[in-house]
């Protein structure tokens, strides 16, 4: 799984084998500058699933549900997600939590829109845990973070995102989850699947890299290399060139000019 944010994005995904496309709520930090995702509202969510939606037909298209769109109950996440998937165009809505979110999930489900969990770190609640801290470092939260991850799977997910914890904490979800599919993201290499932030695997961000984060590219260099070049060759009048600038037809030049 990798996030995506628009149509070119969205398309790339698309055309380079990935299984799942997510419309993160990361899209809050690395699209529009805001500081955390409990900025991000549902409408400008809506906004970028419509154009990674345009850009991508086959690998199941995900978006995270944003803060406050399902923290009331069961009823206001139905009528979100439905926005989501009829306005937003995508298939299925991930949410973050676990025992406390259960109702939400059966709601969600029953009604046949597919759900999936988010367990471990959770940003949305970067308020409430400190910071963004790994999870189920001692035995005890270990525990908790598993029995929310039985709960939702209990509750009928279909796969769920576990961030930011140790090792044997993902392995050891993974295995005793008999359903639900499990995709880490600083959770080791156990896990089923993996996700990463677009902005991270490309190199584009040049914001906090966090321990589980690997560049897969340098965008952020090419970036920088072009509009340096860009910028010179503009100013000392190498660009543009003759075959890249329009001529009149032979006859029009001297009538134009005289
Ligand atoms: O918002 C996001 O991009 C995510 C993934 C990193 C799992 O939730
Ligand atoms: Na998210």
């Amino acid at each position: 799984m990798l996030t995506a944010y628009d149509f070119p994005t969205g398309r790339a995904c698309e055309n380079h084998g990935v299984d799942i496309t997510l419309v993160g709520d990361s899209l809050a930090q690395v699209c529009l500058g805001y500081e955390s995702t409990t900025q991000l509202t549902l409408d400008e969510m809506i906004h970028h699933c419509r154009a990674v939606a345009r850009g991508s037909k086959s690998p199941l298209l995900v978006a995270d549900m944003p803060f406050g769109t399902y923290h009331s109950g069961p009823e206001e996440a139905v009528r979100n997600a439905v926005r989501l998937i009829r306005e937003g165009r995508i298939e299925a809505v991930k949410i973050e939590g676990g025992v406390e979110i259960v109702d939400t999930v059966k709601k969600l489900t029953s009604m046949g829109i597919p759900v999936m969990g988010h367990v471990g770190l959770l940003p949305q609640r970067h308020s409430m845990l400190s910071g963004y801290k790994v999870q189920g470092k001692d035995a005890r939260s270990a525990e908790l973070v598993l029995r929310n991850a039985l709960a939702l799977e209990e509750a009928g997910v279909f796969a769920m995102v576990i961030e930011a914890v140790p090792r044997v904490v993902g392995t050891y979800i993974t295995q005793r989850l008999r359903y639900a599919s499990t995709i880490g993201i600083g959770a080791g290499s156990g896990t089923d699947g993996q996700v990463l932030v677009w902005d991270d695997v490309m190199g584009t961000w040049g914001g906090h890299k966090a321990k589980f984060v690997r560049r897969f590219g340098d965008v952020k260099k090419e970036v920088e290399v072009g509009v340096k070049r860009y910028m010179k060759e503009v100013r000392d009048r190498t660009f543009p060139a003759e075959n890249e600038s329009y001529e009149m037809p032979a006859g029009e030049h001297e009538k134009f000019l005289s």
